[in-house]
């Protein structure tokens, strides 16, 4: 399992429960990276996309305590979604939000993919910071690059010590 997102400069991913940044090249990445997989999600970050339905092409998984009308696969608890994601080849899961559901999710994961946007969005929602966690290591950085009027990076970082699950 992998997670992915876009960051500022302080591990901010979002404001409003909404994005920071309109940015079509890492847009491109995420739509790519995770067309045909699955994805995992929170409440708030399906209720974030367009009309708060669920990502075409994909198999979406969303965690959500309460009752729930969606075409998504819900769970209910971490235990229910670890149960879920284990169905499906490790390599095909993406994690893809919010802040509670990294936090939550990236201990378990192998690989983080994070988009590094050189900026202040003035976020009110957080990534974990993995620079500050000894268990993960930055193992790739693209050369920066504009993208949206921002300059970004795309970056890969590994988890030494994945929870099991
Ligand atoms: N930059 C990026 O790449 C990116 C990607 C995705 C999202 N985002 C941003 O992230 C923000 C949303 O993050 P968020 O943390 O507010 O929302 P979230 O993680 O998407 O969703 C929170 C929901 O998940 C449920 N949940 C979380 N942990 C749970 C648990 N242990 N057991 C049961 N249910 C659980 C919560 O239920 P309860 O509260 O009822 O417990 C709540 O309904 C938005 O601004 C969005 O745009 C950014």
């Amino acid at each position: 399992m992998r997670a992915i997102f876009h960051c500022d400069n302080r591990w901010g991913i979002g404001r409003s429960n909404g994005l920071m940044f309109h940015l079509p090249k890492d847009m491109k990445f995420f739509r790519e990276t995770t067309s045909g997989k699955t994805v995992v999600m929170g409440l708030n970050t399906l209720r974030s996309f367009p009309g708060g339905r669920p990502l075409k092409n994909r198999i979406n998984i969303v965690l959500c305590p309460d009752d729930l009308e969606t075409d998504a696969v819900h769970v209910r608890s971490p235990e229910a979604l670890l149960k879920e994601v284990k169905k499906y080849p490790a390599d095909d899961v993406f994690v893809i939000g919010g802040a509670s559901v990294y936090r939550l999710l990236i201990p378990y994961c192998t690989e983080v993919l994070v988009t590094k946007v050189e900026a202040d969005g003035g976020a009110d929602a957080f990534a974990p910071d993995l620079d500050a966690d000894p268990a993960f290591s930055l193992v790739s950085e693209s050369d920066p690059q504009e993208d949206g009027g921002y300059v970004i990076r795309f970056c890969v970082y590994r988890n030494l010590s994945p929870k099991a699950f």
